[in-house]
């Protein structure tokens, strides 16, 4: 349950991205799995959203016209604005990723920093760019140099609590003309253990002169939200697995932002709708196959919330037909809510152990 929470917060109208103008100051975190054009039209349709970030692509498999990363990049006219984040290390390579997805509609380009997966590190990229202040600049130059849309970083903190080396770095990526920075308050050591360092995000805010920095980590709700804001002096926020929970949270926030008031937490029923249309947006877009392979890798975290007991979540994360996708949710919505639903907090999201896992 959404406790009501008052703004003391004096938001400044509207926050711009470079020349995005966005509609909120609420966006949508690259999640790979997750934030592909399905998932991100049903999140949409909630509202309060002010921009969505694709999972993160590598521009050299972009620039060879890799299906799979097409396929992540997949958009619409409805999906507006979208950034695309892409992962590299190599100047030219990453400047003409950025360009080819300025002509395919990208309103934005996300370069990823904060990625510790061993696969993107290794080669330079992600959160290893953080080691190397004088390439990581050249590379965002290059980026910013090659198109006209807006251009913004995705990092942590730094390498780990020794080295915290986002202030500065977020500095020379002004210097380089980047739009915003958005910062994951821990660093790549610290993998997703402990908890957000809102001092650290602060020292960000605190380095760089103008363009707006967007906090990132561990925002469910109102409350968390609100305690970003507060310590951190952030313009913005992206929410990640937030989302994946409570997909209304961006719509609460505007309204908090408003009103004073996040309004009233979504049934039983309504989260039982936004499964239904997620999946179904799957299916509109490539097929049934498509749709039921796709949706067996996010059921555990729709079952998270609606707990539908073992044997239907065994049905959803094998789920092979749209008719017996159907026919569950028609079950679920006969049988109503587990007992106490309606008090449950919003549970845990698994994620990965370590900082050189998968996400
Ligand atoms: C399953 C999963 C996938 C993620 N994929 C990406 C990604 O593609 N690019 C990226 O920059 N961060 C990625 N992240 C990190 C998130 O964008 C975000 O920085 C992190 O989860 C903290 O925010 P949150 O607490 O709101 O989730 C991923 C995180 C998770 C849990």
């Amino acid at each position: 349950m959404q406790t009501p929470f008052t703004s003391t917060i004096a938001f400044p109208q509207p926050l711009q991205v470079g020349a995005l103008r966005l509609a909120s100051r609420y966006l949508l975190s690259p999640l790979a799995g997750y934030t592909n054009l399905p998932f991100r039209l049903a999140v949409r349709e909630l509202g309060g959203l002010g921009l969505a970030t694709t999972e993160l692509v590598n521009a050299r498999a972009l620039l060879m016209n890799s299906k799979k990363t097409k396929d992540y990049i997949d958009t619409c006219p409805g999906d507006q604005p979208f950034a695309v984040q892409i992962f590299g290390a190599d100047d030219r390579e990453m400047a003409a990723a950025a360009q080819w997805l300025e002509n395919y509609g990208a309103s934005a380009i996300d370069i990823n920093m904060g990625c510790p997966v061993h696969k993107v590190v290794r080669g330079g990229a992600g959160s290893a760019l953080m080691c190397n202040a004088g390439a990581a600049s050249d590379l965002v130059r290059a980026v910013v140099e090659a198109v006209k849309i807006p251009v913004t970083v995705k990092m942590r903190l730094g390498w780990d609590d020794a080295n915290h080396s986002a202030p500065q770095f977020a500095r020379e990526f002004e210097a380089a003309g980047v739009a915003a920075v958005i910062i994951h308050g821990r660093t790549r050591a610290q993998g997703f253990g402990g908890s957000v360092n809102h001092a650290g995000i602060r020292a960000v805010v605190e380095a760089v002169e103008r363009i707006p920095v967007i906090g990132n980590g561990d925002v469910r709700n109102v409350a968390e939200a609100q305690r970003m804001f507060d310590m951190t002096g952030c313009a913005g926020i992206s929410i990640g697995r937030g989302a994946l929970l409570n997909p209304w949270i961006f719509a609460q926030l505007c309204r908090w932002e408003t009103t004073g008031d996040p309004g009233p937490s979504h049934g039983y029923g309504a989260r039982l709708d936004f499964m239904a249309r997620h999946f179904h947006l799957l299916l509109d877009q490539r097929g049934e196959k498509y749709a039921c392979l796709t949706f067996r890798k996010v059921a555990n975290w729709h079952c998270r919330v609606l707990r539908p007991g073992k044997e239907i979540q065994q049905r959803l994360v094998m789920i092979a037909s749209s008719a017996d996708f159907d026919a569950i949710v028609r079950h679920l919505r006969d049988k109503g809510p587990p007992p106490r639903w309606h008090e449950q907090a919003l549970p845990e999201l698994a994620v990965p152990k370590g900082p050189q896992s998968h996400w």
